[in-house]
């Protein structure tokens, strides 16, 4: 039996959201949200539910039913395992939607010192030239993969990369092994990786059409790296079907993705706190956070309502780490603008303890720290900023994670999902497209000479000759 098919140990496994410091009692009127202002928005609430449920059924937000997938994931577990047995490396290209995920799963649930005989695996999701240059040097090419994730098989920075790796593996001489080293996962149908991945043999996988880059860690793209690194994928699937168990409520209070989602909105409608501050308590999940930027951003962050009326909205959602952005950012949201909601992460129980030995037992300013750990400080360190922020009227949220595992992660990858597309609702906004990415994606195809952009490439010439010029 696997641990997660044991319900005393899931119980135990339960993320838990701790929403007292957001509320007026513990930081006053000014900036804390009422009871019962929370409580408003419980009918809309309910109707949203009805309404993200038929959009499930109707397979429009595939995202739900990625924990789902048994056949898939027999399939990943396959190529992962000719991955394991064949290379000594594994360099995924992609960016966005395509690379997040990983990096945060690689981030969470891999040792970052360990030097073990696993095959290693690299994120490229950058065309920086030092960076991606640097990699592809340190590596030996015959013994690499390399995974090329793009869903629309189109993004330049992706097949830009896809292109160069091509090429090096053809002035390797190994043109026969371009169909074993290269393995894509695509739009089932559409795009031009899929075209060349078709014409080349390569070992394809898919993401459903129905899930959006950014909504894609629990499909192939997140799962068949992790799978490679080793992790347990059905353990975090387990956790995403968990979490969905429990936002399955259509009641406010009752599904924490509703819940939290709910204090985000009111927090940026009613107060003004428009800046999301997310700040781990541990490394691990600093990748998780950084996922979660680009899911809010790019989902929320909109010009157009439903109706198409002009509403520009969105919060900003910012990174933060603790304990060392205590000593860099603390300092702002304690005594800076009011316009902040900070959500601390916290690890009940670490997967290492280091003691701290009593070293210098006559320092009265050293002997409090001996005898404990440093498992002991973090925490004590996330308590007491939270206390001292709602002492100062600076609403937060402590979301505590009893270990980090692939359940874990699985069940904060779904929550935050769930939360993103309630929260599109609350806002009247589509949270799947991004057409502001999509304007900068063009002006980057005229500027760099893509057939059928030359009009665009024109007016970018026109537009830049006839602004002011203020370069110092
Ligand atoms: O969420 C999204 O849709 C985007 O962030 C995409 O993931 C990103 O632009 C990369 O796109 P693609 O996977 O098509 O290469």
């Amino acid at each position: 039996m696997k641990r997660w098919e044991d319900d005393a140990w899931e119980k135990s496994m339960s993320i838990k959201i701790d929403f007292s410091n957001v509320i007026v009692e513990n930081v006053g009127e000014n900036t804390g949200l009422s009871v019962s202002e929370i409580n408003d928005l419980g009918e809309k609430a309910s109707q949203i539910h009805e309404q993200l449920n038929y959009e499930r059924e109707k397979g429009k937000l595939g995202f739900y039913e990625l924990p789902y997938r048994e056949s898939s994931v027999k399939e990943i577990r396959e190529v992962a395992e000719r991955i394991r047995g064949e290379f000594k490396n594994l360099v995924v290209l992609g960016i966005g939607g395509s690379a997040l995920g990983t990096i945060a799963i690689k981030n969470a649930l891999e040792n970052p010192f360990s030097d073990s005989n696993t095959t290693k695996v690299f994120v490229a999701d950058n065309v920086d030239p030092h960076y991606f240059g640097s990699l592809l040097e340190s590596i030996n090419i015959e013994e690499t993969c390399f995974l090329v994730i793009s869903k629309s098989g189109t993004t330049a920075e992706t097949m830009s990369q896809f292109m160069v790796v091509h090429e090096m593996i053809k002035n390797a001489g190994r043109e026969n092994s371009i169909s074993r080293q290269l393995i894509a996962i695509t739009d089932p149908e559409k795009g031009c990786l899929r075209e060349i991945a078709l014409q080349e043999n390569y070992t394809t996988l898919t993401i459903p059409p129905s899930v959006g880059g950014r909504f894609s860690v629990l499909s192939p793209v997140g799962l068949l790296p992790s799978a490679v690194m080793g992790i347990d994928i059905d353990e975090m699937l387990a956790g995403a079907r968990f979490m969905d168990s429990r936002c399955s409520s259509h009641q406010l209070w009752q599904n924490p993705a509703y819940t939290l989602g709910s204090v985000y909105y009111l927090a940026d409608t009613m107060k003004r706190q428009n800046i999301l501050v997310f700040m781990p308590y541990s490394n691990g999940l600093y990748g998780i956070a950084d996922w979660l930027r680009q899911l809010i951003a790019e989902s929320l962050g909109k010009r157009k309502s439903l109706d198409g009326k002009d509403v520009f909205v969105g919060p900003t959602p910012v990174k933060s780490l603790g304990t060392t952005d205590q000593h860099s950012q603390l300092q702002l949201y304690m005594e800076g603008p009011f316009n902040k909601i900070i959500t601390f992460f916290r690890v009940e129980t670490f997967s290492k303890k280091v003691p701290i030995p009593n070293e210098f037992p006559d320092i009265d300013a050293l002997n409090y720290l001996g005898g404990k750990s440093l498992n002991d400080l973090i925490n004590a360190e996330q308590k007491a900023t939270a206390i001292a922020l709602a002492k100062n009227g600076r609403p937060n949220i402590t979301i505590s994670v009893p270990e980090i595992n692939p359940f874990t992660i699985g069940q904060l990858f779904f929550l935050f999902e769930v939360m993103t597309v309630y929260v599109g609702a609350l806002y009247n906004i589509n949270p799947l497209d991004q057409p502001g990415v999509e304007e900068s994606k063009k002006n980057t195809y005229a500027i760099m000479g893509r057939k059928g952009y030359e009009e665009r490439a024109k007016e970018i010439k026109n537009e830049l000759s006839g602004n002011p010029n203020f370069v110092v």
